[in-house]
């Protein structure tokens, strides 16, 4: 990914008697991780332009996707956290603007959805055209940018890894969330799939309708599968981990399928809590494969930013991703859009997720104007600002 900055090409100044004025850098906005932390550490900052290098293709990015994990990345949560400052996102879909050397496969003006490791929620990207894809003419933006993280994931994991098959049932966590609605939609494609559904209470009415048995987060969700099911599900896909990384193991029959692909649970406060970051790791059972071995039951992971940008896996990506749009042209997908956000309002957007208040996927579109700040927010800021420097020169 290029974060390099370049001159702009153009000059709209004019010379001076010391000789020619060099070239203005053309600037894009982009959203900035300046550390990890709360959402302070958000900032939309002006930058030279990116170019595209070779094999790259540089996108005008209309819409971006925000997820779970854009949070644990603030926080500094995640394995491998990046070195800040960061441009953050991870998805995006725009306009092919420019092709570096020796691209192939687009044009200028194809409209495209593409993966960064980091540096999508920005106006401009450059993207390696391995992890750039054609999108169908009629999906919009905002849904282009809301698919590839969370129905990857969903398809994978509910058909490649679990296999899903006629009759059997699926326990899923978050299922108002952006992954969890991909799951609602893509099990659909197989008859007769029972599906057992976690999501905050506050969401039930708007969700019910997509799952066949939906409990709120906060009951304990394996005694009421076990009173539908007392042999318990075919497949669980767990975003939670921690304790409910044993309830979803034990609660799969004898052939089942667990796949951890998150864990939520870590997430508490604003900023990074060494505690229920210990707690979550800590109340995993290490489970021993002798055991599987006598229960008949089988243990994944899925991890989708590794498969792509650490394991290469991109040309099966690629595969998957057609399925996708395929289904999306049938009709049988649609990304459940919760609302989109100006560049400037990303703290707010996230803070949507961490309060738990999202159905769908949150989008970023730098196109949008910022919400207009309370009346007075600004007066208190400048006083503040101005109280603060005369406190300052005090002390000095
Ligand atoms: N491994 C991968 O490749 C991969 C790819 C995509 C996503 N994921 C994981 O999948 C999960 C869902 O991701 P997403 O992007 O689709 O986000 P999302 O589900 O839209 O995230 C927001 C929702 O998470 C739920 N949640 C669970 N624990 C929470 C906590 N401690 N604090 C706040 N909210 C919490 C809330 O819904 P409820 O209150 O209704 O539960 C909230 O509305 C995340 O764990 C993410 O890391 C993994």
């Amino acid at each position: 990914m290029s974060t390099e900055e370049k001159p702009a090409e153009t000059n709209t100044e004019a010379p001076t008697e010391d000789g020619p004025v060099p070239p203005k850098p053309r600037e894009m906005k982009c959203i900035v991780l300046t550390g990890f932390g709360g959402p302070k550490m958000l900032r939309t900052q002006q930058k030279n332009q990116v170019t595209a290098k070779e094999g790259e293709v540089l996108v005008r990015v209309k819409a971006c996707g925000l997820n779970f994990v854009d949070l644990m990345v603030r926080q500094g949560i995640i394995d491998h956290p990046p070195k800040t400052p960061v441009v953050m996102g991870y998805e995006c879909s725009g306009e092919v603007e420019a092709l570096g050397e020796n691209t192939s496969g687009f044009k200028v003006g194809d409209r495209v959805i593409g993966f960064c490791d980091y540096g999508a929620w920005s106006e401009v990207v450059a993207i390696p055209s391995q992890y750039v894809y054609k999108m169908p003419d009629n999906m919009s933006f905002q849904d282009g940018a809301a698919l590839p993280m969370s129905y990857l994931s969903a398809y994978i994991m509910l058909f490649d890894m679990g296999n899903l098959r006629k009759g059997q049932s699926v326990l899923a966590h978050s299922v108002g969330g952006g992954v969890g609605t991909a799951v609602t939609q893509l099990v659909k494609l197989v008859d007769d799939v029972a599906l057992f559904g976690t999501a905050s209470y506050h969401k039930h009415e708007s969700i019910k309708g997509n799952i066949t048995h939906l409990f709120d987060r906060v009951v304990d969700y394996s005694q009421e599968v076990r009173k539908v099911s007392p042999e318990g599900v075919d497949i669980v896909l767990d975003c939670l981990c921690g304790d409910d990384s044993n309830k979803g193991i034990s609660l799969l029959k004898p052939m089942g399928k667990y796949i951890l692909y998150g864990s939520s649970n870590i997430v508490t406060g604003d900023t990074k809590s060494f505690f229920s970051f210990a707690k979550s790791w800590w109340q995993v059972d290490k489970v021993s494969p002798i055991k599987l071995y006598d229960e008949n039951k089988v243990i994944a992971g899925f991890q989708l930013r590794h498969l792509l940008f650490k394991q290469g896996q991109h040309q099966y990506i690629k595969e998957v991703m057609g399925k996708l749009f395929q289904l999306y042209n049938e009709h049988k997908i649609r990304p459940v859009i919760d609302s989109a956000w100006a560049f400037e309002d990303v703290g707010e957007a996230m803070q949507k997720l961490h309060d738990r208040k999202n159905i769908g996927k949150v989008i970023l579109d730098p196109s949008l104007e910022p919400k207009p700040k309370p009346a007075g927010q600004d007066k208190v800021t400048a006083s503040f600002i101005i109280h603060y420097r005369m406190l300052f020169n005090e002390i000095k």
